[in-house]
């Protein structure tokens, strides 16, 4: 029967490069990402985006609404905004792709997210939802769909969302079969995801993303890689790439999704363009883990308190009196000026955190949001120009950079990144599973040739 078992193994080699393709074949080469906020357009108009610093933009964002599940635009001059979005930026670039993200409302969690838990759980609900966003994203020309609920927060949750996203994806396919589109032209369909794979601090211990359907419908990801101390008691690093003592890093965060078996190639990595502000307890005591009393003050940009944009960083900064710290082992950094405090991403650890994201072959990387950079566009300049060169100058450079890092912090990553990067240099979306099947197929060949 040898015969037999070669054809066996054909086929498995055949499903497992299959599965690989479906996982990485549809998906865009790169992703350079910037989330817009609507909220913003008084003070960040749509025509100051520089449109050639990202291959996407998200529209953030509207939500669901409570009553039957459909889009809800509820501030009256969010229409005009909607409908002028993507014909000016694709007037400066016709390549550029839009994308509306459904997120929660910042100012309304709770209701905000029992919206979504009641869409999720629905069938009929669901199915409203996703005609909704559908004929919203046509009506003004958008490539693509985000859901950004932050967070499903419960196995039951998790459940739903994995039906939610089968559907929303089967009826994505059916409306391009319906319409004779390009083949090119189906929405793109991603989520704006926590920052590990397990959500952690929530009463129940066992939510976890439903990988699979994560894997099979969404084109990626965009993984919150900061947020990690929006409660905290001390003053700390919101977004640190590495941490020595706790899971809240962003190497954990990746490593996590990773390991749970979502591919690189449907990774997006997010970099903050907002600081983390808290008042001093003593302003003697300006170190990392310092005692706070209060959450910083609400700024004009991000109307919310101890949310500061990074154009107010840097105006804080250019104040006398101010000092700034950059953090390399753990990359952050802060400043502090009186019983201020700020942790946040300077052009420094953006670049970090780009070779960072490029050593583990990510797809891509997100600025949120980008109408908090400054009217140079400092941080996305920065961003892109890091993305581009990484490995110009000999490649292994960066790679070493973050594996010594990675070792020095007893962290897995170095190890787990050294054992993948040789194979990784030939074939960037090819698993183990593959390369193993291809060898047996070798092997066998050799046997029976
Ligand atoms: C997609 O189209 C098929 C065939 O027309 C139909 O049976 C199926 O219900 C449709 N699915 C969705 C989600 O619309
Ligand atoms: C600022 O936030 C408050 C709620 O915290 C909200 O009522 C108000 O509309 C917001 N203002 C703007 C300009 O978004
Ligand atoms: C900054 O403050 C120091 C001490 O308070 C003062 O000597 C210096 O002149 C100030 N510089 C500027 C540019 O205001
Ligand atoms: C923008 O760049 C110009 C020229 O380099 C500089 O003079 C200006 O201060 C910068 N503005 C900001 C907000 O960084």
């Amino acid at each position: 029967m040898p015969f037999f078992r070669l054809i066996v193994f054909l086929i498995i080699a055949a499903r497992s490069a299959l599965a690989v393709s479906q996982q990485c074949g549809a998906s865009p080469r790169q992703v350079r990402a910037g989330y817009w906020l609507s909220s913003s357009g008084r003070y960040s108009p749509v025509s100051t985006i520089d449109v050639s610093l990202y291959t996407h933009i998200y529209y953030f964002s509207l939500s669901v609404d409570p009553l039957d599940s459909t889009i809800s635009i509820s501030q009256p001059d969010e229409l005009p905004l909607l409908a002028v979005f993507s014909a000016t930026l694709k007037k400066d670039s016709s390549s550029v792709k839009t994308l509306l993200s459904i997120a929660t409302d910042a100012h309304r969690i709770e209701e905000s997210n029992a919206a979504f838990s009641a869409m999720a759980a629905d069938p009929i609900r669901r199915a409203a939802f996703i005609e909704s966003t559908m004929e919203i994203a046509r009506e003004h020309s958008f490539d693509g769909l985000d859901l950004s609920w932050q967070y499903p927060s419960s196995p039951a949750d998790m459940a739903n969302l994995q039906l939610l996203l089968a559907e929303w994806r089967a009826r994505v396919g059916n409306e391009t079969v319906e319409t004779e589109r390009e083949p090119e032209s189906p929405l793109l369909l991603t989520a704006t995801v926590y920052f590990s794979g397990h959500l952690f601090g929530g009463s129940d211990d066992n939510v976890d993303y439903p990988i699979d359907a994560i894997s099979r419908n969404l084109d990626w990801i965009n993984v919150l890689c900061f947020g990690y101390q929006k409660n905290s008691k001390v003053a700390a690093a919101d977004a640190a790439l590495f941490a020595k003592t706790s899971h809240s890093s962003t190497s954990y965060g990746i490593g996590s999704w990773l390991d749970s078996g979502v591919a690189s190639c449907k990774m997006v990595m997010g970099i903050p363009l907002y600081g983390r502000s808290w008042y001093l307890k003593n302003k003697e005591k300006t170190e990392p883990g310092a005692a706070v009393v209060a959450e910083g003050p609400r700024q004009r940009s991000s109307n919310q308190s101890g949310v500061m944009a990074y154009f107010e960083v840097e105006e804080t900064l250019r104040d006398n009196g101010s000092t700034l710290v950059y953090d390399k082992e753990t990359v952050f950094a802060y400043l502090h000026h009186g019983d201020l405090w700020v942790s946040f991403d300077n052009p420094e650890a953006v670049e970090e955190k780009i070779n960072f994201a490029r050593h583990k072959d990510l797809l891509g990387y997100f600025l949120f949001p980008i109408s908090f950079d400054d009217s140079n566009h400092t941080i996305s300049q920065h961003a892109f120009d890091a993305w581009s060169s990484y490995g110009a100058d000999g490649g292994s450079n960066g790679d070493q950079e973050v594996s010594s890092r990675g070792t020095s912090h007893g962290d897995q990553d170095a190890r787990q990144a050294a054992e993948i990067s040789g194979s990784i240099t030939w074939f960037p979306n090819l698993n183990a599973n593959v390369l193993f099947s291809f060898l047996l197929l070798i092997f066998l060949v050799f046997i029976h040739g």
